[in-house]
């Protein structure tokens, strides 16, 4: 309790309304303890502000969406993001800001996958852990969500998330450890859905013993609007704040549980404190909300993450000379983020086309709307007619909005018909063509290896217009890397079998091979890696050094290598380090192929050579074993490899790790061993004493017994297999028994 003064003085009315929102966006006030009302709004890529009983949203600045600010790679950059917006909330008087949300991409059809950064835990740690430190410097509170398991739309409310204990904690949870452990979020924002049978609104082992007591989170947790089950039991669970504010129905649940016992006045309490210390680390400060310097900001931060995926014979970047043909209404009609509660009534919106022209010789056709995915065939054939007086085709393509969003999932990975029917006719033609995506999530490409080039935008703001121009002209040097896996088609997709459940419940089968840790497993191609993206101009690796070739699991090792520019102008690479267990797994939890657990952005003026340097810990090498509820490194042989992506490791050199920690061979009970180990009189043994004896020659076991020490037979293999008679167990047993000094 950080405020006991305060909360004894509290009326029981005063702390079930302070537990509860006040209207859609405020915390309840108590003016009379001097406990003020702070007002919450969505993010997370800028303020949507609307006033109690209003739908529309104040004017403000729209930035990248996750999808792409997470392929910046760059912490810094999403600190400066969150700075910027913290500063906005304190223009606006917002407390606090509705994001970051961090849910892992399990499935590209996820509608929300817009707003979320990665397939991939650690990378959603680390950028998701850089936007609350931005935003919390500026004395506003953020809301961590949607913890958890909230990984797609369809059936949000009410689907139950089927996973493993792994799977959890190392894909779905590990994001949220990482962010609560570096920036202590104010707030995390639990999930409508269940996770294992029980709703996350009233789960006290992922609100509480998981979130609190392993993590130390020292935060509030509020519902997602609409997400609490029985108000009550959220409590009791550690749920702190409902949102919204409801007509106290549910606050009828509070006082019946507080009467008949099933809620302690302490347990109310606690939560009542929270909300007290929430409300209190909200610091005002004075601040103006300058539109254009944010405005500008927004077009950088596009540009540090924009995805160049393709550059065939450098068309990249385009001479101010070139004839260049500009085809598609996104254009004109920029599509720059995604649909729902992160909607921003925006300031101003560049507009590509504009940018363009002002950069080069440049002719603009429809070809095809930018809303849908109808067409004309004779708009279609204008853009090829445009096309043929120029040198080169720009297709603006991308997602039209009614394709994704929050509320809903999509069914297919595919870009409307007209704009792949368009690529296709141009290339067949021959005429160089440049494809520039503007999409939320992953789309399939059936023309990737007939373009000349793909520049992966996605949804990159209001100032994307400039963004997309200065990097087709070479003002800036593309240096964004791929977040997530493009898959070749969505079937290769490790969740396609188990997407999105039945209406009911989703089992999440795949476990934790999620992204590339599941196409790295099975060795499948794919259309653009995890870690992917081009520049223009080359970096190479060199003198890569572990300061130790053998430790203990619970030391640490640093590591360091050195990135050149080789090219010849200014550029910024994504040095990304994977670690990968080379050890025989057998009998043991299979690992992935390489897990990105480091990452660094480095800027290199041409011919320059920087050292870049990491320390790795014992989670850096863990797995989580669930017999013992904790993380272990297996004794074994780690390669440390630098990558320019997942699947492009330039160097590599490996560690040999001890364990200080292993778990207890799992044996049936009903194995030879099992039936052993369980007798009183011969527990002492273990499985490799028992072998030991064996190997030492000392034993003149019969091949049966053999057989079943040494691979855990069960014994009624014993029967089954052995050509003896049945009784012969018996006497197998009495032999294993005399080992054991079991004379009777
Ligand atoms: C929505 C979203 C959540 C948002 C909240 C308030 O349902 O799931 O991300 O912050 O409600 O709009």
């Amino acid at each position: 309790m950080n405020y006991p003064e305060i909360v004894e003085q509290l009326t029981l009315e005063e702390k079930i309304r302070l537990v509860t929102g006040y209207g859609s966006w405020h915390t309840y006030p108590v003016e009379r303890l001097g406990i003020e009302s702070i007002m919450m709004t969505d993010g997370p890529i800028g303020l949507r502000k609307v006033d109690e009983g209003e739908t529309a949203s104040h004017v403000s600045v729209c930035f990248p969406s996750g999808c792409l600010t997470a392929c910046s790679f760059d912490r810094d950059l999403l600190e400066k993001m969150g700075e910027t917006l913290g500063e906005e909330c304190q223009a606006y008087e917002v407390g606090m800001i509705l994001g970051p949300a961090i849910n892992i991409k399990r499935s590209p059809l996820c509608g929300r996958n817009f707003e979320y950064y990665s397939e991939d835990p650690y990378l959603t740690g680390e950028v998701a852990a850089a936007y609350i430190k931005g935003v919390q410097s500026k004395g506003v509170g953020t809301s961590l969500k949607h913890y958890a398991m909230n990984n797609q739309e369809y059936r949000r409310m009410s689907y139950d998330a089927i996973v493993d204990e792994r799977a959890m904690r190392e894909i779905y949870l590990a994001g949220y450890e990482t962010a609560v452990k570096k920036s202590q979020p104010t707030t995390l924002m639990c999930s409508y859905n269940l996770i294992n049978g029980e709703h996350a609104s009233e789960s006290k082992k992922l609100l509480t013993d998981i979130l609190r007591d392993e993590w130390g989170f020292q935060g509030a947790v509020i519902s997602d609007w609409g997400a609490v089950h029985y108000r009550d039991k959220g409590l009791a669970a550690g749920l702190d704040l409902e949102m919204p504010g409801n007509n106290w129905a549910n606050q009828g649940f509070i006082r019946t549980a507080l009467a008949d016992g099933t809620l302690t006045i302490k347990e109310l309490d606690t939560c009542v404190d929270r909300i007290i210390t929430l409300v209190k680390r909200i610091v005002k400060h004075p601040a103006k909300f300058d539109f254009e310097k944010d405005h500008d900001l927004t077009r950088r931060i596009a540009e540090e993450s924009i995805v160049l995926l393709k550059n065939k014979n450098n068309i990249l970047p385009l001479a101010p000379e070139t004839k260049v043909a500009v085809l598609g209404e996104f254009a004109v009609k920029p599509r720059i983020q995604g649909g729902g509660s992160a909607f921003i009534n925006c300031y101003g919106v560049d507009i590509t086309l504009d940018q363009l022209k002002g950069r080069g010789n440049v002719t603009y056709s429809k070809a095809f709307p930018s809303d849908g995915d109808t067409w004309e065939e004779a708009e279609l054939e204008a853009a090829v007619a445009c096309a043929k007086e120029a040198e080169v085709a720009v297709v603006m393509a991308g997602l039209p909005d009614v394709y994704e969003s929050e509320g809903f999932d999509r069914t297919h990975i595919h870009l409307p018909e007209a704009q792949n029917l368009l690529i296709r006719k141009l290339t067949d033609l021959g005429i160089p063509t440049v494809v520039v995506l503007q999409n939320g999530a992953v789309v399939d490409m059936p023309w990737a290896d007939a373009a000349d080039a793909i520049v992966e935008a996605y949804l990159a703001g209001e100032g994307s217009g400039t963004a997309i121009a200065r990097i087709l002209y070479g003002e800036v040097n593309p240096s964004g890397k791929l977040a997530e896996t493009f898959p070749l088609q969505l079937e290769d997709n490790p969740s396609y079998l188990n997407f999105p459940g039945d209406g009911y419940s989703v089992r999440y089968a795949e476990s934790i091979y999620v992204g590339y840790r599941y196409y790295q497993k099975k060795r499948m191609n794919v259309l653009f890696p995890f870690g992917y993206g081009l520049s223009y101009t080359t970096f190479s690796y060199s003198n890569l050094r572990l300061d130790r070739s053998e430790m203990l699991d619970t030391d640490e090792l640093n590591v360091t290598v050195d990135v050149t520019n080789t090219g010849n102008r200014f550029g910024k690479e994504i040095v990304q380090l994977y670690v990968s267990d080379k050890g025989d797994q057998t009998g043991r939890p299979q690992r992935p192929v390489r897990e990105l657990k480091e990452f660094a952005k480095v800027a290199l003026e041409p011919g320059e050579t920087k050292t870049v340097s990491f320390r790795l810990s014992k989670r850096s090498f863990a797995y989580y074993e669930e017999q013992v509820k904790d993380w272990l490194v297996p004794t074994s042989e780690y390669a440390i490899e630098i990558g320019a992506s997942s699947k492009d490791i330039r160097l590599s050199e490996t560690v040999k790790i001890t364990a200080t920690k292993t778990v207890p061979l799992k044996i049936r009970p009903d194995t030879v061993f099992g039936e052993l180990l369980r007798d009183p009189r011969t527990k002492q043994y273990t499985l490799d004493n028992l072998i030991k004896q064996e190997a030492s020659g000392i034993l003149s076991f019969s091949p049966e017994a053999i057989a079943a020490l040494m691979d855990h037979n069960p014994i009624r293999g014993l029967r089954n297999f052995s050509n003896q008679p049945p009784q012969r167990v018996d006497e197998i047993m009495v032999e294993l028994k005399k080992l054991a000094g079991d004379t009777d």
